[in-house]
């Protein structure tokens, strides 16, 4: 089902925004972040959401506010926020170019156009789990869905596929040492 594909997207989402953050606070306490899996994320957010999940998005909001305009009100400009999204992308992508060329800019600048850029990306995923994502379940019918189906295309997440492609490979290090992480505070918790 579509919805359950995007829904575990934004999971996967949520997790390198995890990875990018936790690199983030690395850099802003004026230590060295890895560089190689910053430039990943940044690869992966530039490959895979731009080019599958929003285009998805995009098809499923617009087939939704054809069948019913009152019910995408609350959501707003979905295509116009997917754009808005990219741009903060490129914003990261630039200022991480530029400390690797060590070009003269202010720590504190770098820091903040990350940081918008996760807590955007945040905010954005959490509206569509709460208000996109069931709206369109409730009212898009079984017809639409397939056809959906038939304008999306069938590509594989890079990231989370089984097919590997080598330069997220060190993300997915990463990832795999956040969930262990997270597993060891739970069990401690339960101790
Ligand atoms: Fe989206
Ligand atoms: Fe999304």
């Amino acid at each position: 089902m579509i919805i359950d594909l995007l829904r575990q997207e934004h999971r996967n989402i949520k997790k390198l925004l995890l990875v990018l953050e936790r690199e983030l606070d690395v850099f802003a306490r004026g230590d060295r972040p890895d560089y190689e899996v910053v430039q990943a994320v940044i690869a992966y957010f530039q490959v895979y959401p731009d080019v599958y999940h929003h285009p998805l998005e995009n098809l499923v909001f617009e087939r939704l506010k054809a069948r019913d305009p009152t019910a995408v009100e609350n959501i707003g400009d979905l295509a116009g926020e997917h754009r808005i999204g990219s741009e903060r992308l490129r914003r990261v992508a630039q200022a991480i170019e530029s400390v690797l060329a060590d070009r003269e800019l202010l720590r504190q600048d770098i820091s903040d156009i990350i940081r918008d850029f996760i807590e955007h990306e945040r905010r954005h995923i959490a509206m569509e789990d709460r208000d996109f994502f069931p709206t369109a379940v409730r009212v898009l019918q079984p017809q639409d869905w397939a056809d959906i189906t038939l304008r999306s295309t069938d590509q594989k997440d890079p990231l989370f596929s089984e097919v590997v492609e080598e330069r997220f490979d060190a993300v997915r290090g990463h990832i795999i040492q956040l969930e262990q992480e997270a597993e060891a505070e739970r069990l401690g918790a339960l101790c």
